[in-house]
C-alpha cells in the first residue's frame, strides 16, 4: 500500500494538532488521509481509490456529496441564508415538521449541532424531569464524548475485573481522562440484553434515566433480543427513570424513522444525528411534549437551557431537508434498495467465508453490517470480547483496505452501505473478500486481542 504522502501529511498536522488529527477516533492503523469522495467511492491523497463502506461513521446514507444535497446546500447560500441568530426561522419549523412526520413516538424536537450534545440534554432533562442524578448505560455502548456518558465502550478484560458480569454493573471503565469523580459516581454500565442487571441497578440507585441504543452499533451490529427493549419501557415506568434511545446510529438507517419505530418501542426522549442529514453536522433531540417543553417550564428551577449559536445553522438545515426528502420518497425506494444491496453483501460474503472455512458470522441490520471471526452472533459485549478474533479481523480489514475496500480498520466496528452504492460496487467488494481472505489464512496468524 503506498502511503507516502498519508504519512506526510499526519507528520505535518502532528507540529500543530495533537495526534495529527481533529477526532483521535479517527486514528487507526492504516491512517489514511483522503482528499476527495463521491457517491460510495473515495480517493487518498497518494491517488488510490476506494469503495467506503465507514460512510465517515455512518451518517453518510445517501452516499458522500449528493447531489441534491448538495444543490440545496448551495441553493440556501446563494438565497442569503444565514444563521441570524435572533428569532425562528422558516426552515426550522419545516425540518422539525418533517422529522416528527418520520418519528411518530415524539411530539417535539429540538435540533443541536451534534449527537454527544443531544445525548447531553437528554440526560440534563431526565435529570430535571426526575430530580434524580444516576444514570444507566450499557457496556459496549457509546452515547458520545461528554462526561455523563464516556465509560465502557470497548473495554478490556482487565477494566472490566476479568470476569462477564450479569445481573449487576461493571466497573466504571472511563474511555477518557479528567471525569470528576462525583460525575463518575453516577455513571453505571450493565451488559446489553440483561434486563436482571437494570431492574437491580434502579433498585439501588435513584436513576434519572437509562440511555442506550437500541442496536449496539458501535461494537458492530448487537441486536436487541426479543422483549428486551420491551422490557427497559416496562422498567423504566416501573422505577420511574426515562428511557432514551440513542438512536445516533441506528436512527434512518434501517428505515425512516428510529430503530425503535420499526420496533414499536416507545421511548421517553430519543437522540438522532448521523443519516438525518447524511454527513453534515446536525443532530436531534425529541421526544414526548411534557419533557421536551422543559426547555420552556415557567418554573426557573426544573427549565433546561437548550441554546447554542450554531443550533439550526442554515447549512446543515438545508442538507437535512433534502436528505430526510429523500430518505421519504417511496419512488425513490431507498430502503428497499439499501436492503437488496446488503442482503447481497451478506450473502456473497458469508458464503465465502464458508467455502475457506473461516469461523465467522455475519451480522447484519439493515445497511449496517459486521462479520465476527466467532460462531454466533454476540449478544453483548463480554460474549463479543471472548469470542471474536480481533487480530485476524484486523489483518482482514488490511487486506480489503489495499484491495481498494474501505471498512474502517479497527477490529469490530460497523460497516455501512449507501444509496450511491451499485450492485457492482457490491459484487467488487464480494471479489475482493475472496482474495482477502486467501492471502489472510495463508500468512501467520498472530493471536490475541
Ligand atoms: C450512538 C451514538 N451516540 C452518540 C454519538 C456521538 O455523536 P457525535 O460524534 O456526533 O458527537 C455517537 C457517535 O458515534 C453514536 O454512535
Amino acid at each position: 500500500m503506498n502511503l507516502t504522502r498519508s504519512t506526510e501529511l499526519l507528520h505535518r498536522n502532528q507540529e500543530v494538532i495533537p495526534g495529527g488529527l481533529a477526532s483521535i477516533n479517527r486514528k487507526a492503523d492504516p491512517c489514511i488521509a483522503f482528499a476527495r469522495a463521491q457517491g460510495s467511492r473515495m480517493w487518498d491523497v497518494d491517488g488510490k481509490e476506494y469503495i467506503d463502506y465507514h460512510a465517515g461513521f455512518a451518517p453518510y446514507i445517501l452516499g458522500h456529496n449528493d447531489p441534491d444535497q448538495n444543490k440545496a446546500v448551495i441553493d440556501a447560500i446563494n438565497q442569503g441564508r444565514s444563521n441570524y441568530g435572533s428569532g425562528p426561522t422558516v426552515d426550522e419549523g419545516e425540518l422539525a415538521r418533517l422529522f416528527l412526520a418520520c418519528v411518530p413516538t415524539a411530539q417535539k424536537v429540538q435540533f443541536v449541532n451534534t449527537g454527544s450534545e443531544a445525548t447531553a440534554q437528554a440526560i440534563r432533562v431526565a435529570r430535571a424531569w426526575t430530580g434524580a442524578d444516576h444514570i444507566l448505560r450499557m457496556q459496549g455502548g457509546y452515547n458520545g464524548n461528554h462526561n455523563m456518558v464516556a465509560a465502557n465502550v470497548m473495554s478490556t478484560k482487565a477494566q472490566l475485573g476479568g470476569r462477564q458480569i450479569i445481573g449487576d454493573e461493571y466497573p466504571l471503565a472511563p474511555i477518557t481522562a479528567g471525569i470528576p469523580a462525583a460525575e463518575r459516581a453516577l455513571m453505571h454500565s450493565v451488559e446489553f440484553n440483561d434486563l436482571e442487571a437494570v431492574d437491580a441497578i434502579a433498585r439501588r440507585y435513584k436513576l434519572a434515566a437509562l440511555i442506550t441504543e437500541p442496536v449496539l452499533q458501535n461494537v458492530g451490529v448487537i441486536k436487541p433480543k426479543p422483549g428486551y427493549l420491551e422490557g427497559l419501557r416496562r422498567l423504566a415506568d416501573q422505577h420511574g427513570f426515562l428511557l432514551i434511545l440513542d438512536e445516533v446510529k441506528t436512527g434512518f438507517r434501517s428505515g425512516v424513522g428510529g430503530y425503535h419505530c420499526l420496533r414499536g418501542v416507545e421511548p421517553d426522549l430519543s437522540t438522532f444525528g448521523k443519516a438525518i442529514a447524511n454527513g453534515f453536522p446536525i443532530a436531534a433531540l425529541a421526544g414526548k411534549a411534557k419533557f421536551m417543553d422543559l426547555a420552556i417550564s415557567d418554573q426557573p428551577d426544573k427549565r433546561v437551557l437548550i441554546a447554542g449559536t450554531y443550533n439550526c445553522h442554515p447549512v446543515p438545515v438545508a442538507a437535512a431537508i433534502a436528505c430526510l426528502r429523500k430518505l421519504m420518497d417511496p419512488k425513490l425506494d431507498v430502503y428497499g434498495t439499501l436492503e437488496r444491496l446488503s442482503a447481497r453483501l451478506e450473502e456473497g460474503v458469508t458464503r465465502l467465508m464458508t467455502d475457506h472455512g473461516v469461523t465467522s458470522t455475519f451480522v447484519r441490520q439493515g445497511s449496517a453490517h459486521c462479520a465476527y471471526f466467532m460462531p454466533a452472533a454476540p449478544t453483548n459485549w463480554w460474549e463479543l470480547l471472548s469470542g471474536h478474533d480481533f487480530a485476524l479481523d484486523h489483518r482482514y480489514r488490511r487486506a480489503l483496505i489495499a484491495r481498494g475496500i474501505y471498512q474502517f480498520p479497527i477490529a469490530a466496528k460497523q460497516g455501512s452501505i449507501s444509496f450511491a452504492h451499485t450492485q457492482q460496487d457490491i459484487d467488487e467488494t464480494i471479489e475482493a473478500n475472496d482474495s482477502a481472505l486467501r492471502e489472510i489464512l495463508t500468512s501467520p496468524v498472530k493471536v490475541g486481542v
